[in-house]
């Protein structure tokens, strides 16, 4: 099938280029579109701290460009303190936010390349320093393909079941352009439906307690001059009974191996209203936030913001001063309530096909 939608170009959110990376500072959306240099990873361990770039695949690709600028600015004795420098970094990147697997993955990666890289005789400190730093740059390009992918695969499996209707996708907090390298995970399918002259009209949520949705999503839409409706999460229920939702598109900060899926807080209450509706419900991810290494949603670490984020916006309070908060960031979906499945650059999965999924890929990848 062709793309029919003469699209706008997908907001830029991260620039690098070798030795020099900046970055949209998203705090600052809608009222501005200024960009930040990150000049080394403390510089990016802050930026991600403060939520200034967020969302899973973007806090690992600015995390590791980072990490790219200080190697290319920084002199190293020998392989040993070149290789414990990129390890030590990479972990202390992976504690600015601590529920989003990207990093963590990323740093495991890297980390185990880099030592491979030392132990072989054929590489001078000054190759390893270089191949890093290739390597590092690749996440900006890769993460693109990645979400194309998605975008595809989460479309045709969308389509495949209206019987290549038209359909109303909603979605919660923000991962478009914004939270990845360009194009998206969730927000991907729902560009792709767009492409494709298949999507009637999209729902975003997150209008509290940080307004990804409303602050971020909707100015990608706009931006993008997609058909789109902003909802206060507190409209989803009448939503689903009366405007037609065809199915419910989510990302994801981490899927673990029973299909448990850590994502913004709210996506757990859209799963059971998606259920209560028989509306399908899919999380859109790429593998790399898959995390096999925890069984179930149990063990996960939801992070939970400073409450002054809940109680005063701009400035503006909104509640009384004194008043108890909670605030986490995250709420985790239980495998069970991902009915549509899972969409991967590799395809859908059902929760309960994910681990064999990996080993697949695992294998396709080693052969
Ligand atoms: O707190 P945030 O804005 O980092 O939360 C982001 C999300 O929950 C996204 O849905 C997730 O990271 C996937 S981004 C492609």
């Amino acid at each position: 099938m062709t793309s029919n939608k003469k699209l706008k170009m997908a907001l830029e959110s991260i620039k690098y280029k070798r030795g020099h990376l900046e970055i949209l500072d998203q705090l600052l959306i809608p009222d501005s579109h200024e960009f930040i240099p990150v000049n080394d990873t403390s510089d990016a361990w802050r930026a991600i701290k403060q939520m200034q770039v967020r969302g899973a695949p973007a806090i690992a690709i600015v995390g590791c460009l980072s990490l790219a600028i200080e190697l290319h600015n920084k002199e190293f004795d020998n392989k040993q303190s070149l290789v414990d420098h990129i390890c030590k970094q990479l972990e202390y990147l992976v504690t600015s936010r601590p529920t989003a697997v990207n990093m963590k993955e990323a740093t495991h990666r890297f980390s185990a390349l880099a030592q491979a890289l030392k132990d072989d005789k054929n590489y001078s400190k000054d190759d390893v320093k270089q191949l890093m730093i290739e390597e590092l740059e690749l996440m900006l390009e890769d993460d693109i393909a990645t979400n194309k992918a998605i975008g595809k695969n989460g479309a045709e499996h969308i389509l495949g079941s209206s019987s290549d209707q038209p359909v109303c996708i909603l979605t919660h907090c923000n991962t478009g352009s914004l939270a990845t390298a360009g194009y998206g995970t969730a927000l991907g399918v729902v560009r792709r439906l767009h492409e494709l002259d298949k999507l009637n009209h999209a729902f975003c949520t997150e209008t509290r307690p940080y307004n990804q949705g409303s602050r971020l999503t909707a100015y990608e839409l706009v931006y993008e001059t997609i058909p789109a409706t902003l909802i206060c999460d507190s409209m989803v229920s009448m939503v689903m009974k009366n405007k037609g939702i065809s199915a419910v598109v989510v990302g994801a900060d981490r899927v673990v191996k029973n299909g448990d899926t850590a994502n913004k807080i709210g996506t757990y209450q859209l799963a059971i209203c998606a259920k209560y509706h028989n509306i399908p419900f899919y999380v859109a991810c790429p593998v790399t936030t898959f995390d096999p290494n925890m069984k179930t949603g149990e063990e996960i670490h939801i992070e939970e913001r400073p409450h002054h984020e809940m109680t005063r916006v701009k400035g503006v309070s909104l509640a009384p001063d004194g008043i108890n908060c909670y605030n986490p960031a995250f709420d985790v979906t239980p495998a069970e309530l991902i009915t549509g499945g899972i969409i991967t650059e590799y395809g859908v999965f059902l929760p309960d096909e994910l681990y064999n999924c990996l080993m697949m890929i695992d294998k396709t990848k080693h052969e």
